[in-house]
């Protein structure tokens, strides 16, 4: 009698349960709570029980459809609550919650402040200058002349007949060279730009600029510190090379490379089979730039580097695509 009782318990329990919507739970009351349901017809045999049964027989069976009763009841009401307001699924509040997305620095900005610390480190100051900028600190000031062919249409945006938006970083040395004496040393990040655009151009991109003037400052200087530099960035045992070059606004001129980090060293398509890949250019500053700020060659010496900061990163995350930088594809983003 009693385990029975319990038994039909359970398994309306277990259907009340499951019943997901107003109809179903309907059917559960018919099932068991209508006048020909379940537990009705259960209470109704009670009478065929011997006599000294039969009240504690009525205590259970009625405190069962007292509990069944009521769930029934509550459950009715949040169905219909549920099924009013349209909303179709249970909010289980016990689930646990998504984790906001914390977000990061975008790997350019990881780079460029990476590249910074390096040479903060080593006692350089920030310097800053303006993206829009006067020819002649652009060009001019940097023995560039007005007929050289980095002036030409194609690479430069003119914004009027002298002004421009500056093609690289190196017009910050002049504005620090005139505000400032000897002994300077700043690196200038920033944004440049040039009419450019494929797998490894944009017409905006990002560059730092290095320079050091002071008494007997030589090439040995240059290769030190850059040296240095490429073994923070990369790692100790990257392999570096000077080779030979020309800018208008150093001399003598150098091209540094390293190592392919993607095929170390043995030919690949990203150093173009010859196991080496350029990162910047430097040289030791012109005497013809110094004329320009009114330091004296006699006195002073120093030399200069630029890099660009998305080729940098490309390396050292291995990416092949420079135009990932600027999609805002979470994807890409979220690996750095
Ligand atoms: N300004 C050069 C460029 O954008 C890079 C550069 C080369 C900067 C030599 C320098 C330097 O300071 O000494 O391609």
């Amino acid at each position: 009698m009693r385990e029975q009782l319990v038994q039909l318990e359970e398994q309306a329990l277990s259907e009340l349960e499951a019943a997901g919507d107003l109809k179903s739970l309907e059917q559960f009351r018919i099932k068991y709570l209508g006048k020909k349901g379940l537990l009705t017809g259960f209470m109704k045999k009670l009478g065929t029980l011997p006599p000294q049964e039969r009240p504690e027989a009525g205590r259970l069976a009625n405190s069962v459809k007292q509990r069944l009763t009521a769930l029934f009841q509550e459950k009715r009401e949040r169905l219909a609550t549920q099924e009013e307001s349209g909303e179709r699924f249970v909010i289980d509040v016990t689930l646990p919650g998504r984790r906001p997305l914390r977000g990061h620095l975008h790997p350019l900005t990881q780079t460029l402040l990476g590249v910074c610390r390096i040479f903060k480190n080593m006692g350089f100051q920030v310097a800053k200058g303006p993206d829009v900028e006067l020819d002649y600190y652009n060009f001019e000031a940097l023995n560039i002349p007005k007929d050289h062919p980095a002036r030409d249409m194609q690479d430069t945006f003119y914004i009027s007949d002298n002004v421009v938006l500056r093609t690289h970083t190196s017009p910050i040395q002049i504005r620090v060279m005139e505000r400032r004496r000897p002994p300077v040393a700043i690196i200038a990040p920033g944004k440049v730009y040039r009419r450019d655009s494929d797998v490894s151009h944009t017409p905006m991109f990002h560059q730092v600029e290095g320079l050091l003037v002071d008494r007997d400052v030589s090439f040995s200087d240059l290769k030190g510190t850059l040296i240095s530099f490429v073994h923070q960035m990369f790692g100790p045992d990257t392999g570096v090379r000077f080779r030979p070059s020309f800018f208008p606004f150093t001399e003598p001129s150098a091209e540094v490379d390293i190592r392919c980090v993607i095929c170390d060293g043995k030919g690949c398509r990203t150093c173009s089979q010859t196991g080496w890949l350029e990162i910047l250019g430097a040289g030791m500053v012109d005497p013809e730039v110094f004329g320009f700020v009114d330091y004296d060659p006699e006195e002073f010496s120093g030399f200069a580097f630029g890099m660009g900061i998305e080729r940098i990163a490309m390396l050292k995350f291995g990416i092949d695509d420079i135009q990932l930088f600027y999609k805002n594809d979470m994807r890409f983003l979220r690996q750095f």
